[in-house]
């Protein structure tokens, strides 16, 4: 049932290029540069008029939530509010009936999230579901359901699951840009051909990275603390990479935006500090480069107080090998989707470490696949 991987963690990593092939599979046209969302009782007419976007999720389907906020605003243009499902009832939430609520959930059950998107309802929101599981709670109560079409995830620390909510979320936010107009024929076209170029270059890096990140694992498992560190929609990214090792190795975990370090965290950093820090970059694209530009600089002031990088860092990127003591590389694409790719070597360094740790990486202590209490 494990297919011959060791763990189903393990299994579901290596799954993550059909996962995301599927999710993206008959919803796109290159001809057209277009995106259909079937199981929508939600018009174009809704798209162009939703004032905000409001997304409501927990754990690591939250992490995909932020990350997708840069993808809307970026595409749509539509100004996007993420909480934290267990928060978003008892922060009195104003009511909006011209905001789209959007809930995203790898289990479709998980109480806190149903318990959001009920509140979203009640105010008077329609709200899409972006959900791992047919027929569950939260998609059945939605107005409209994108499916990740990831399979069933067994692991509890989520994977494959992840990056196909990224690759909805992608998909949601062209579909959005396109019947609101703020992207053309060719952009929308543009973006849909790096979609599909995704899956292989996942491939790609599991080939590659997997090994060094088992050599990395003999390095940094007997640490006590690690540091994430992102800017851009990275910076969610750096969250996610901190709550798989957290949940599976049981080692303290932060993730940060790169740029807050000077703000107080810089006083962690010492010579026994591994910082994971994601500094891809898409040179086609001007403010990934100067947010390129400024992760050089936080990496420079990593090491300045000896901390030991770690940078996730795209193919042929030879002058970050210099300043730090390893890099993992990744494929190039444009800068939404290196989302979706530096979280695989992330997902491979916590799974390593947690086994060399000996830890039960399927069934971690104190955890359950689905959280249905509030
Ligand atoms: O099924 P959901 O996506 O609603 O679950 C949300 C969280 O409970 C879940 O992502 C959790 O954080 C995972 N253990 C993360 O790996």
């Amino acid at each position: 049932e494990k297919g011959g991987y060791k763990h189903f963690m393990l299994k579901e990593i290596f799954e993550q290029p059909r996962a995301i092939r599927d999710t993206t599979l008959g919803r796109i046209s290159l001809d057209t540069g277009k995106v259909f969302l079937s199981e929508m009782k939600i018009s174009d007419e809704d798209f162009r008029r939703a004032t905000k976007i409001n997304i409501a999720a927990c754990g690591t389907s939250w992490h995909a939530a932020t990350a997708g906020k840069f993808m809307i605003e970026r595409l749509a243009r539509v100004p996007v509010e993420v909480d934290y499902a267990s928060e978003y009832r008892y922060r009195d939430p104003i009511p909006d009936p011209t905001a789209l609520g959007l809930l995203i959930t790898q289990s479709g059950e998980t109480a806190d999230t149903l318990a959001a998107q009920r509140e979203m309802i009640s105010k008077g929101s329609k709200t899409i579901a972006i959900c791992n599981v047919v027929g569950a709670m939260i998609a059945r109560e939605a107005h409209g359901t994108i499916y990740t079409h990831a399979g069933p995830e067994i692991g509890v620390a989520s994977t494959k699951a992840f990056t196909a909510q990224l690759v909805a979320l992608f998909l949601f936010a062209v579909h959005l840009a396109q019947a609101r107009q703020t992207i053309s024929e060719d952009e929308g076209r543009a973006l849909l051909e790096e979609l599909t170029m995704l899956p292989g270059k996942v491939e790609e890096i599991l080939k590659t990275v997997d090994g060094e990140c088992e050599k990395l694992a003999r390095i940094y498992s007997n640490v006590s603390d690690f540091l994430f560190l992102g800017r851009g929609i990275h910076y969610p990214i750096a969250l996610e990479g901190a709550l798989k090792l957290k949940e599976i190795s049981y080692i303290h975990a932060e993730g940060y935006p790169a740029g807050e370090m000077k703000h107080g965290p810089n006083a962690l950093i010492d010579e026994t500090l591994p910082v994971v820090v994601l500094a891809t970059q898409d040179k086609s694209n001007r403010d990934s480069k100067l947010r390129y530009e400024k992760t050089l600089s936080n990496i420079q002031e990593v090491t300045a107080r000896s901390g030991k990088v770690i940078a996730v860092a795209v193919e042929g990127d030879t002058d970050i090998g210099h300043l730090v003591e390893h890099v993992l590389h990744v494929p190039h694409t444009s800068e939404l989707l290196l989302s979706v790719l530096d979280v695989i070597p992330l997902q491979l360094l916590a799974y390593h470490i947690a086994v060399r740790r000996g830890c039960d990486v399927d069934q971690p202590r104190n955890l359950a696949k689905s959280v249905t209490v509030e």
